[in-house]
């Protein structure tokens, strides 16, 4: 089975990844956890790349440097734990493209994003996908301590209209695979959110 979280810089997803982890092994599951852009040597350097608000790029770069990052990803981790029984928890896939890159910086329509990602993970998808949705003001406020101190990584640094852009296309995107999609309220509490995940995922491990 494989999960992936999504949702705006700040939405919770970490948290409720983080918290499902060692729940799932609780449970007897073996479990891989794997962050976007990251989880191999190479991609975690392409991150740094991402993340340095010292480096500008092109927004089509910006699309390449991610999917590169999320192929070596998947072909050199994900695709055998999948293969092995392995539960894989993704803190961001290939909504994030279409939803930053699509959305936010409307560097091309999702559509064509879509199935370029499909290309670049080899088909694979997440069984489920929890959306985090917490508005703009609630996002900027968990993460004001960052933003404040000037520590906002690059991707941060983008301005209300691109976050108000990325919340909307994850919308479109919820909508659009009901059946892969859970849309959660992210301003609920910690507690209360992971209880409706772990609820989720039972319900899903059993089918
Ligand atoms: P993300 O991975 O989506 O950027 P994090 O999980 O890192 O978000 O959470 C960002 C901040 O918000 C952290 O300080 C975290 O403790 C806090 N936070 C996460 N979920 C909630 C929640 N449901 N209610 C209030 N604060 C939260
Ligand atoms: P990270 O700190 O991991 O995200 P978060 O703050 O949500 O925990 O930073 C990753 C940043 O990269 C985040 O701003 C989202 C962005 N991103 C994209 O723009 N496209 C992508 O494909 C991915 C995976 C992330």
């Amino acid at each position: 089975m494989i999960i992936s979280f999504e949702g705006i810089d700040g939405s919770g997803k970490s948290t409720q990844a983080q918290h499902l982890v060692p729940w799932l092994e609780g449970l007897g599951k073996s479990v891989m956890y794997v962050r976007e852009p990251g989880g191999t040597d190479l991609s975690e350097r392409i991150r740094d790349l991402l993340l340095d608000p010292s480096i500008s790029m092109d927004p089509f770069t910006e699309m390449l440097l991610f999917s590169a990052a999320r192929s070596e990803l998947v072909r050199s981790r994900i695709q055998a734990a999948h293969r092995d029984g392995h539960i894989v928890i993704c803190d961001r896939f290939f909504d994030s493209t279409v939803a930053y890159q699509g959305g936010g910086r409307q560097l091309a329509a999702p559509e064509w994003l879509q199935q370029f990602q499909r290309a670049v993970t080899g088909g694979v998808v997440p069984d489920r996908t929890y959306l985090i949705r917490v508005d703009l003001a609630t996002a900027t406020q968990r993460l004001a301590h960052r933003l404040g101190q000037g520590a906002g990584d690059r991707m941060e640094r983008a301005g209300p209209g691109f976050f108000q852009r990325v919340i909307d296309t994850y919308d479109h995107l919820a909508a659009a695979e009901p059946a892969r999609f859970l849309v959660l309220d992210g301003s609920r509490d910690i507690d209360s959110l992971q209880e409706h995940i772990r609820q989720d995922v039972l319900a899903h491990l059993s089918s």
